[in-house]
């Protein structure tokens, strides 16, 4: 496998640095002893963070083969849930901040960029948040108090520290139309609209985003995620960028779908962030039953995945990170959304491969993939 000569270089730079020593049989070395040398975060654009989202192992430090990787890896890290909603405020009167103190002081301490995920969702959202008398649903004051004091609390304790914040999480319906969420049902369509101004003003300075899935593949939703996008500048809210979360599958989105969701999105002036990236391996399912073992079908590759298969998740984020680089200017971050294949929620009982590092931690043939495109001249 034949690397190109600035990969060679980043990697000769790396083994200054005391990455990788250069003896006689590696001076030449392979392509998994050269990926092992170079850093995403050396090779990405100029301006472009690139992460991770880390679990509670990593960021409280007790999965040191992860934290080393990340540490080396990336610039930015997002929480995959410590400062969801249910982990910081179980109860009215209750927040629980531990958790996401550590997340944010392991970003910190590591000079990396750390992002908020997230402030107001539909889900991993405690009942409190939504209940009013009876059994029925808050009036619309409760709730936007609600809303507010969580958002003061949470976006205060960390202001300054947080480089930005998932504010509204996934508002949207598949055909573009406002999803029927308890904040909605309580508040009314510009709960949204409210989240970000009680966001902005708890930390004038954080960056604000709205975080969705599917914009790629859904042009209903991306037109959805544009009309939010356009209400908030029309009431002169800021918002900073839109998150595709990039939950893809194998060759979808096809790459002419990313490169148009990046082109669209990027003309309402917001810049475009991947916040939560990973590449779905598995036959879609319908649920499985409880205590029973996931069917061999649905986890055809319990065993390993075959090389066949390795080469085409490689050839896939190769072509997703070429149209990454061509909005090399309209992308300020590109997240994974774990770090190894053994950390990924995509497994569930089965085995999934969606990551660019192996249930070893070792880089795969996707890894090198993505380096080959980055260092491409
Ligand atoms: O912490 C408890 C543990 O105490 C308990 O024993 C165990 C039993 O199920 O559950 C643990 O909580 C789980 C939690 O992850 C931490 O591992 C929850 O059940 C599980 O539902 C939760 O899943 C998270 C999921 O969001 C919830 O919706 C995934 O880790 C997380 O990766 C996923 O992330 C979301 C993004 O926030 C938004 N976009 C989609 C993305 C993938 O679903």
């Amino acid at each position: 496998m034949t690397l190109g000569r600035r990969a060679f270089a980043h990697a000769a730079a790396a083994a200054a640095a005391g990455a990788l020593v250069f003896r006689p049989s590696n001076w030449f070395p392979d392509a998994t002893v050269l990926a092992q040398s170079v850093a995403l975060k050396d090779i990405v654009p100029k301006g472009w963070l690139i992460g991770a989202a880390v679990n509670q192992n990593q960021s409280d430090g007790r999965d040191g083969v992860a934290v080393d990787l990340i540490t080396r890896q990336f610039n930015t890290i997002s929480p995959e849930n410590a400062l969801k909603f249910q982990s910081v405020h179980p109860e009215p009167d209750r927040f629980t901040f531990d958790a996401a103190d550590r997340y944010v002081a392991f970003g910190r301490d590591r000079g990396m960029a750390v992002i908020g995920h997230n402030l107001v969702w539909h889900s991993q959202t405690p009942r409190w948040a939504w209940d009013g008398a009876d059994g029925a649903l808050a009036d619309r004051a409760t709730m936007l108090a609600r809303m507010r004091t969580h958002i003061a609390t949470v976006v205060g304790r960390y202001k300054g520290k947080i480089h930005g914040w998932d504010v509204v999480n996934e508002a949207l319906n598949d055909d573009g139309t406002l999803r029927d969420s308890p904040w909605r049902r309580g508040i009314g369509d510009d709960y949204i609209a409210q989240a970000f101004t009680f966001a902005h003003e708890a930390d004038p300075n954080v960056e604000l985003y709205y975080n969705d899935f599917n914009l790629a593949t859904r042009p209903a939703k991306r037109a959805g995620a544009i009309r939010i996008v356009k209400d908030l500048q029309q009431r002169g809210l800021r918002i900073d960028a839109v998150g595709e979360q990039g939950h893809w599958r194998l060759n979808t989105p096809a790459a002419g779908d990313i490169d148009q969701t990046i082109a669209e999105l990027r003309q309402t002036g917001v810049k475009v962030m991947i916040t939560e990236l990973d590449v779905n391996l598995l036959p879609q399912t319908g649920p499985r039953v409880a205590g029973q073992p996931p069917s061999p079908e649905s986890n055809p590759y319990a065993n390993g995945l075959p090389d066949d298969m390795q080469q085409a998740l490689a050839g896939y984020y190769a072509d997703a990170f070429r149209v990454l680089l061509k909005h090399r200017d309209d992308i300020t971050r590109v997240t994974f959304w774990g770090v190894s294949d053994a950390d990924s929620w995509l497994n569930r009982g089965r085995m999934n491969y969606p990551l660019l590092w192996d249930r070893q931690r070792q880089p795969k043939p996707a890894f090198d993939a993505v380096v080959r495109v980055l260092t491409a001249k």
